[in-house]
């Protein structure tokens, strides 16, 4: 059975969370992305923007991952017909907080939704998957399973079907600013060594571990203690935002228990133990990064539960 219109709307995300590069993501309150689907008698799937969308302007509709993510739930499910797709951005691209991956996973599920939800959420992982990888010319999980699961997921870099949310045992208060800059998944994979060391290597999986039950334990000096802990991802990226060191300085020095970057970058969070720090780290991120000469957007957000839903 065929439904009419169905609208989508998926959250933005926290990727690598320092040592878990392509292995560990959080969906975050704050920002969302909304595709709409209303599915024709025939091909193809056409693609426009909602100009409501406050970062509706900043991709092209042939760079949407939504479309891809929808015709491959469409594939799956045998479907012959086409669909007009509306995408209102609600998270700017090449921020780094997941908008390719909250395009594709709302156009995943309002396809799903729009044939009779005939897929799991788990079957929609792969499609969403497909979608975001056109953006970043890679297949990895951690920013569309967050996206689509809700809460901090951990996965097997490379084969995401292995997966796990992870238990966070506090309430977290997280400050993040995006500045004012573009900076693409590809673009920041590039500046990426092909071999680490295996002293690097060993150094950098323990850190993940403890990482890991920091969150179980809600231990949010830790927490912050090891997003900062990467010594092979971040500081090379570092480079590719010239706020990066002051802006992270700025944040420590106003209470916040750890800052790095969100994936890719440019975008940055900070870990806070309260609301009031948070607005205060906030503040002075954007303070910062507007003195080096860029404007930032700051919101303080909290993880998402929920993940990608039908409106
Ligand atoms: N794990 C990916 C990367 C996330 O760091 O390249 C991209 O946002």
């Amino acid at each position: 059975m065929m439904n009419a219109e169905i609208t989508a709307r998926a959250p933005a995300t926290l990727s690598n969370l320092g040592p878990g590069f392509d292995s560990l993501g959080a969906a975050l309150t704050g920002w969302e992305d909304e595709v709409r689907i209303l599915l024709t008698p025939a091909p193809p799937y056409s693609v426009e923007y909602d100009v409501d969308g406050v970062w509706s302007g900043t991709v092209e509709p042939n760079e949407n991952t939504a479309s891809l993510a929808a015709m491959e739930v469409g594939k799956v499910l045998g479907y012959t017909g086409g669909a007009r797709i509306t995408i209102k951005k609600g998270i700017r691209a090449g921020s780094g907080l997941g908008s390719s991956a909250a395009s594709a996973v709302a156009g995943a599920v309002a396809m799903n939704a729009a044939l009779g939800c005939r897929l799991s959420t788990q079957e929609l992982i792969v499609p969403s998957l497909i979608g975001e990888s056109a953006a970043s010319g890679v297949n990895h999980g951690d920013n569309v399973l967050p996206c689509l699961l809700g809460g901090v997921v951990v996965l097997e870099s490379g084969d995401p079907m292995h997966h796990a949310h992870v238990v966070v045992g506090n309430r977290l208060h997280i400050a993040v600013i995006f500045p004012d800059i573009q900076v693409f998944t590809m673009q920041a994979r590039g500046v990426l060594p092909e071999f680490v060391s295996m002293t690097d290597t060993t150094a950098w999986a323990s850190r993940l571990g403890l990482l890991i039950n920091a969150f179980n334990q809600g231990d949010i000096e830790q927490i912050g203690r090891l997003i900062m802990s990467d010594r092979i991802v971040e500081p090379r990226r570092a480079t590719l935002l010239e706020p990066y060191q002051n802006i992270k300085n700025r944040a420590l020095l106003n209470g916040a228990m750890g800052c790095a970057l969100s994936g890719s970058g440019p975008s940055m969070f900070a870990i806070c133990d309260n609301e009031s720090v948070a607005q205060t780290v906030c503040a002075g991120m954007k303070e910062t990064c507007e003195r080096d000469g860029i404007s930032g957007t700051v919101q303080v957000v909290e993880i998402n539960l929920k993940g990608a839903y039908i409106v």
